[in-house]
């Protein structure tokens, strides 16, 4: 049977190094994911958020303390194994959407696609059903400018989705949007979590996002309290 368990994290610590200073940022979190969590990290500004999010996502290096990814132990990774898991397994979202200005909605979703070098039948099933499964097909052909706040983190989400990913880790996904949009992006990630089994892995000290997320794990100085 297959496992479970999505991370296992024990005892990180992780600090920045700003010069001669030296910041530190967790202090000794120790939790788990399953998939088909539903977690929502919450906290103050400062407090850890994105730089655990950043060693869920592998962008930041374990220094201190065991991280597990479907049982494998980060820190003995190279970077290419890492990458390839970013590529395959990881699908992120961000406050700021980072879509591609030039790009469709469609496009924006194909790209990641076009570089992992799937075929172009399969990439138009999973544009359209990640398109379809945040309910915003019918925009595919716009570019971001030409879309609202809210239908642009639809198509951020889409493409995160496209990829088939293990967990969406996404960074204050409603923080620049309004309380209305921002509740339907909720909305979409609830159900995504229940009707699909998505895992679902995010940050936010927004309170409508904690107050609806199954699972909240909340941060202070760098450790869960
Ligand atoms: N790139 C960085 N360089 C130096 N310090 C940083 C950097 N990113 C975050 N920090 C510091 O690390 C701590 C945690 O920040 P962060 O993880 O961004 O918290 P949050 O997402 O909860 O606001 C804060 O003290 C912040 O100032
Ligand atoms: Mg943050």
């Amino acid at each position: 049977m297959e496992s479970k368990n999505l991370y296992h994290c024990e005892n990180l610590e992780f600090n920045y190094f700003s010069g001669t200073q030296i910041i530190p940022a967790l202090r000794g979190v120790s939790t788990e994911v399953n998939l088909g969590d539903f977690v929502c990290l919450s906290g103050p500004s400062g407090s850890g958020k994105s730089t655990l999010l950043n060693l869920l996502g592998m962008i930041e290096p374990v220094q201190k303390g065991v991280m597990t990814f479907k049982n494998l132990r980060i820190s003995e990774l190279s970077e290419a194994q890492k990458n390839h898991l970013r590529r395959h397994e990881l699908g992120f979202i961000f406050q700021f959407f980072h879509l591609m200005p030039t790009l469709s909605a469609y496009e924006n979703v194909e790209f990641f696609l076009l570089r992992q070098g799937i075929t172009k039948l399969e990439r138009e099933q999973r544009v359209k059903q990640a398109l379809e499964s945040v309910g915003i097909w019918d925009f595919r052909g716009q570019k971001p400018l030409e879309l609202s706040g809210g239908q642009r983190q639809r198509v951020a989400l889409a493409r995160a989705l496209a990829k088939k990913p293990s967990v969406i880790i996404a960074d204050e996904p409603t923080a620049s949007l309004d309380q209305k949009t921002g509740r339907e992006v909720v909305d979409i990630l609830l159900e995504l979590n229940q009707k699909q089994g998505v895992t679902i892995v995010l940050a936010s000290h927004d309170p409508m996002v904690i107050e609806r997320s199954p699972r909240k794990l909340s941060l202070r100085d760098g450790k869960l309290t």
